[in-house]
């Protein structure tokens, strides 16, 4: 006898499974994230339910020289970066991001230069209708790419299609909220559905060879699932970020199997598609007003690739009891850190001011060496003096107010130099060969010593 489907509620955010509803996912802290779906592993026939008996599996050794790890270079220099060097066939490949941020016109691209270099891309579009991705092309300039195009949203559909086709070497998928099994109740965009369409299109990938490229929404409002729930599923997650009112786009890698995760790639999005950026410095720098009190150019980098970019730094009295702090691009923890440290180390009080921090043309600061780029600032706006504009900071700023060693120290000055720099900020600790490089080093121990050396 058939037993009446289970139901549960799981988070669209977290995918953590409750058997009540509740207004806030114990999980995650999300509100209203939760949804009821039905219980797909207690559905008859699923074969979790059947005790099987197994069937023995060869066991290897870790020593095994004779399949070295493939890859396929993308065409696209940037996205090669992110990934390691490529697409590894047989993989599966996630692209998460904002609506409107720019996968689709990405993938798009990528798909062009696989079949522009020979290979087969077969490209499913569950958003957008086929005049719609036509439109794009042809203002992107790809409408001779010989790419194949589907509208599909259905999940049998697609694969039955992939099975009809000569092996493809790259398979896209946008997106995977909207894809939808026959044989589940519930909702394309639920956590089960979107569970489940991953689930069967890697196992097509692993078994044909085929690289597998996913587009997953993030939404702040946990409507659909994000791209969290499948995270595990994949071999490589890419975050693709930016903010709309900017024309930079950032390809962060989240998680890779194949190479490391600390590169960046940087796009800038045109009206001829998304163009690669190869020296992003210098379009971060682009538009710097240099003799404004409150900017202080940061020598960073992202992976191994150095990126200078311009930290504003806005403080005014304040007219709240508590004074605002608001940060775009750098961890407001950081800030606080920061200005507590000022306060108990130099002295210098902002608790009647308002601070603004900015990091300018949208890029997001991960590393902890912005410290002493962001102190300088903060001291250059509250004091209302600018800063030297051929100068360049970078050091991380300790509690005890001791500014201690950045990693790539050199790539940092040779960036600096590169673009036109003459003075470089940085840490008094740790052993630096300056080589042939022109810059006047100035060196701080400690962030007593910062306004002296600032000139302030
Ligand atoms: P899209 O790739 O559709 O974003 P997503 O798939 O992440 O939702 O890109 C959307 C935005 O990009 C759209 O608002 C317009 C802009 N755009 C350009 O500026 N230039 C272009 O050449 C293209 C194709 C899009
Ligand atoms: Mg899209």
């Amino acid at each position: 006898m058939a037993r009446p489907a289970k139901s549960q509620f799981v988070c669209q955010n977290c995918g953590a499974v409750s058997p009540r509803w509740a207004g806030k996912c114990a999980a995650c802290g999300e509100w209203n994230t939760l949804t009821e779906e039905a219980d797909v592993v207690a559905a008859p026939g699923s074969g979790l339910t059947r005790t099987s008996k197994g069937r023995v599996v060869a066991l290897e050794t870790l020593a095994k020289t004779a399949d070295t790890l493939t890859r396929i270079p993308t065409g696209l220099a940037e996205l090669d970066r992110v990934t390691g060097g490529g697409i590894v066939p047989g993989s599966a490949l996630l692209i998460g991001g904002e609506p409107g941020i720019g996968k689709s016109t990405l993938l798009l691209q990528l798909a062009a230069a696989f079949a522009g270099a020979g290979r087969r891309a077969i490209y499913f579009s569950g958003e957008e209708a086929a005049a719609q991705i036509r439109l794009r092309a042809e203002r992107l300039g790809l409408s001779q790419a010989p790419m194949a195009l589907a509208c599909e949203t259905n999940i049998s559909n697609i694969l039955a299609t992939l099975a009809e086709a000569k092996r493809p070497d790259l398979v896209v998928v946008d997106s995977i909220q909207t894809l939808w099994a026959e044989a589940l109740e519930a909702a394309p965009g639920t956590v089960s559905q979107v569970r489940a369409a991953t689930q069967s299109l890697v196992r097509y990938a692993k078994a044909q060879g085929a690289a597998l490229v996913l587009v997953g929404h993030v939404t702040k409002d946990g409507q659909i699932a994000g791209p969290k729930v499948i995270e595990h599923m994949v071999d490589t997650v890419l975050y693709f970020e930016g903010d709309r009112g900017h024309a930079f786009r950032i390809l962060r890698a989240a998680k890779n199997r194949f190479g490391a995760t600390d590169e960046i790639g940087v796009f800038e999005m045109a009206s001829e598609g998304l163009r690669e950026v190869a020296n992003p410095s210098e379009l971060f720098l682009g538009d710097r007003l240099a003799t404004t009190p409150g900017s202080a150019v940061f020598a960073g980098v992202e992976g191994t690739r150095p990126i200078l970019v311009e930290i504003q730094a806005l403080v005014v009295p304040s007219g709240l009891g508590t004074p605002r702090r608001a940060v775009v691009g750098w961890d407001s923890n950081r800030l606080s850190m920061l200005l507590a440290v000022i306060d108990a180390r130099c002295g210098i009080s902002f608790a009647q001011h308002d601070v603004y921090l900015n990091v300018a043309g949208g890029l997001k600061l991960t590393e902890p060496a912005p410290d002493l780029a962001a102190a300088a600032a903060l001291l250059s706006s509250i004091s209302n003096v600018a800063l030297p504009p051929e100068r360049v900071y970078f050091g991380e700023i300790s509690l005890s107010g001791a500014v201690r060693p950045a990693g790539h120290m050199l790539a940092r000055l040779k960036e600096a130099q590169k673009l036109g720099f003459k003075q470089v900020l940085l840490p008094a600790a740790g052993e630096l060969d300056k080589g042939g490089l022109k810059l006047a080093l100035t060196r701080v121990a400690h962030v007593m010593g910062l306004a002296e050396a600032l000139g302030l």
